[in-house]
């Protein structure tokens, strides 16, 4: 059961996905994420240089973050095309988007994945991948 602001997330998570751009793979995903600057969203994009693809996760956090947002609290994502009896795999976060979550989201931050649940980003990428600033300027 999702509270009503999850629920607006995920909706405007559901309306950025008409926007994708997914003419190989037909396969539609909007994301939408909530900081101090409100909800932007964003879509996934795909290249005829497949590796050239991003997520719509990544989208709409590259799109907050270059709006100024620097708080992100929550992200929801939702795989439209996916049939109702799908695996829930289908609509999970890849793991490449979910290190890029750890980098720009909250440490306690909130993931809605439409059709699999609420989770914490620590519960999605438990052992991440990170640098402390003092280890990447040798202080
Ligand atoms: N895709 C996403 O947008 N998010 C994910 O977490 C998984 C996959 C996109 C990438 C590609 O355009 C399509 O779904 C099929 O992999």
């Amino acid at each position: 059961m999702l509270t009503r602001d999850e629920e607006f997330l995920l909706n405007s998570a559901r309306a950025a996905a008409a926007n994708a751009y997914c003419p190989y793979s037909k396969f539609a995903v909007g994301a939408a994420c909530e900081s101090e600057i409100g909800i932007v969203s964003g879509c996934n994009i795909e290249n005829a240089s497949y590796g050239l693809t991003v997520c719509a996760e990544r989208v709409a956090l590259f799109n907050a973050r270059s709006r100024g947002a620097s708080r992100i609290t929550r992200l929801a994502v939702s795989c439209i095309t996916v049939r109702p009896d799908a695996a829930i795999n289908q609509r999970m976060c890849c793991g490449a988007c979910r290190q890029v979550m750890v980098e720009l989201m909250q440490p306690n931050a909130i993931v809605i994945i439409d059709g699999a649940g609420v989770f914490t980003l620590r519960d999605l990428l438990p052992a991440p991948f990170w640098l402390q600033s003092s280890e990447i300027n040798g202080e």
